[in-house]
C-alpha cells in the first residue's frame, strides 16, 4: 500500500469561467474571455462559458458531489467581474454573495476552500486601460483582494493569488491563444512582471488585512524541460527553456530576482525600464505555499523552428504515450519538479494544485464511464508525489483537475477533464470510474499500486 502522510489534503480544483456559466446574470461585468470566445477562430466551434456547467446555479449539487467523492479541499477562483464589474470601483453585492453561498456550502459539508483570486477572467473594462501592461493593474488587483479578504476571511482561510501568470502573459500577450490575444513577447515580459508585482503587492496586503491564521500562495504552472541528447548543446536549449517558462516566475517569487541568464538573453530587444526600485522586495514578499499545476515535460534541442526558434530552443516530443492534449505522459517529471523546488528554492510548503488528464472518455450503455486512461494517469503522478514525499519534499496536498469537465480554454468543451463527466446537453453529472478510484484513495489515505 501506497500511504500518504496523515495531515496530506486530498483535494480536486476548477476555475470560474470555465464552470460557471451565467455571464449576464446578478450584475457581472463582462470578462476578456467573453470578449475573446467572440473573436472568429480563437475557440474551437465558437463555444464560450455563457452556460459552461451552469455552476453558478447548481453549486449546491457540485459541492454534494464533491462531498460524496470524499473530497478534503476545493480549489475554486472567483471571477474579479462578478465582485467589480468595472475592475475597480463599486463592488457589486450580488456578485459577492454568490461565493458567500459557495462557501458556506463547502463549510457545511466540510470542505475547506481553496480560493484563487485570478484564474484569468480579467474584467474587460481593465484590459480597455491596457490590462495586465498596465501597472495600475497591481493596485486594482490588491484591491480586489483586500476587498475579499475582509469580506470572506473569516471563512476561507486558504488564499491563492495567481494562476498560472506563464499563461496569463505568455499565452496571452505574445502566443495570442489564450485571451487578450495579443502577439508580441515585450508584451509578455511587461505583463509578466505586472503579474508578480500584483502577487506581491497582494501577499503584503494580505499580512495585515488577511485572515489570522490565513496561508496565502501563488501557483505556477511548472514544466520540467531535459536535454534531447546528453551534449552541451541540448543541455543549453533546455537551460533557456527552462529560464523562459519556470525560472523567469520562480526567481522573482522565492528569490527576489530574474534569472541572469535571462536577463541577458532578453536584454537584445528588452530595456526592463518598467522595472521600478523595490519592485523585487515586493515581488518576493514572503508566502505560505507554492502551489505547482504539474501536467506534463518538455524535451529541448538547438533550432531555430516553431515557437521559441528565436532563442535558438526547439522542444520536441519523444515518442512516449500522450494524453488527448497532445501532452507527454511522464510522472517522473512531478518527482523531479518537486525535489528541484526544494533544492533551488528551499523547503517551503508545495501544494500540486492542478495534475489531471483530457482522455476521450466512452459512456457504456449502462451509463458507467470506465476512464482507465485518466485514473491511471492520477494515480502514477500522486506515486510520484509519494515518491517526493519519501525524498524529503514538503508536500502538503494534491487537487485534482478537474472536479467535472469544462471548458478548456481554447479548446472549448472538446477536451474532457473531468473526474465527473458533464452531459453538455443536459448538464447532468455522472462520476467516472477514475472518480470512485479516487473516492477510495481518500478513503485509505493511499492505495495499492498496479501501474
Ligand atoms: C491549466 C489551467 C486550467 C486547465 C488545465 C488543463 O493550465 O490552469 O484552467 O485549463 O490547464
Amino acid at each position: 500500500m501506497i500511504q500518504f502522510p496523515k495531515d496530506f489534503i486530498w483535494g480536486t480544483a476548477t476555475s470560474s469561467y470555465q464552470i460557471e456559466g451565467a455571464v449576464k446574470e446578478d450584475g457581472r461585468g463582462e470578462s476578456i474571455w467573453d470578449r475573446f470566445c467572440r473573436i472568429p477562430g480563437k475557440v474551437r466551434n465558437k463555444e464560450n462559458g455563457d452556460i459552461a456547467c451552469n455552476h453558478y446555479h447548481l453549486y449546491d449539487d457540485d459541492v454534494k458531489l464533491i462531498k460524496s467523492l470524499g473530497v478534503q479541499s476545493y480549489r475554486f477562483s472567483v471571477a474579479w467581474s462578478r465582485i467589480f464589474p468595472e475592475g475597480t470601483g463599486k463592488p457589486n453585492p450580488k456578485g459577492l454573495d454568490f461565493y458567500k453561498r459557495l462557501i458556506n456550502s463547502l463549510l457545511e459539508n466540510e470542505i475547506e476552500p481553496l480560493l484563487t483570486l485570478y484564474h484569468w477572467d480579467l474584467p474587460q473594462l481593465l484590459q480597455d486601460k491596457g490590462g495586465w501592461m498596465n501597472r495600475d493593474m497591481t493596485d486594482y488587483f490588491t484591491d480586489y483582494a483586500t476587498y475579499l479578504y475582509q469580506e470572506l476571511g473569516n471563512q476561507v482561510k486558504k488564499w491563492g493569488t495567481h494562476n498560472e501568470p506563464w499563461v496569463v502573459s505568455y499565452k496571452g500577450y505574445s502566443l495570442g491563444n489564450a485571451a487578450p490575444g495579443y502577439v508580441d513577447f515585450r508584451s509578455h515580459l511587461k505583463a509578466s512582471h505586472h503579474l508578480l508585482l500584483s502577487h506581491g503587492k497582494a501577499a503584503q496586503a494580505f499580512r495585515e488585512l488577511g485572515p489570522k491564521g490565513g496561508e496565502i500562495g501563488i501557483t505556477l504552472n511548472i514544466e520540467p524541460t531535459y536535454p534531447l541528447e546528453d551534449n552541451e548543446e541540448c543541455k543549453k536549449a533546455a537551460a533557456i527553456k527552462d529560464g523562459f517558462s519556470n525560472r523567469w516566475f520562480l526567481d522573482p517569487v522565492l528569490k527576489g530576482s530574474y534569472p541572469q541568464d535571462m536577463v541577458d538573453i532578453y536584454s537584445k530587444f528588452e530595456t526592463f525600464d518598467y522595472i521600478k526600485d523595490g519592485d523585487f522586495e515586493v515581488m518576493s514578499s514572503p508566502t505560505d505555499f507554492l502551489g505547482v499545476n504539474y501536467y506534463s515535460i518538455s524535451t529541448n534541442k538547438p533550432g531555430t523552428q516553431g515557437e521559441l526558434g528565436f532563442l535558438g530552443v526547439e522542444s520536441v516530443k519523444t515518442g512516449k504515450p500522450v494524453t488527448f492534449m497532445d501532452w507527454e505522459v511522464e510522472p517522473q517529471g512531478l518527482v523531479d519538479t518537486l525535489q528541484r523546488i526544494k533544492a533551488d528554492y528551499g523547503d517551503i510548503p508545495v501544494y500540486i494544485t492542478e495534475n489531471g488528464a483530457a482522455y476521450e472518455d466512452q459512456v457504456d450503455e449502462d451509463g458507467t464511464i470506465n476512464d482507465e486512461d485518466r485514473r491511471a494517469y492520477i494515480e502514477m503522478h500522486l506515486k510520484a508525489c509519494k515518491d517526493a514525499i519519501d525524498a524529503g519534499v514538503n508536500l502538503k496536498g494534491y487537487y485534482l483537475w478537474s472536479l467535472m469537465d469544462n471548458f478548456e480554454w481554447r479548446y472549448g468543451y472538446s477536451k474532457r477533464f473531468g473526474m465527473v463527466r458533464v452531459d453538455y446537453d443536459t448538464l447532468k453529472r455522472t462520476p467516472k470510474n477514475s472518480a470512485l478510484w479516487y473516492k477510495t484513495v481518500i478513503e485509505a489515505n493511499g492505495f495499492n499500486q498496479t501501474k
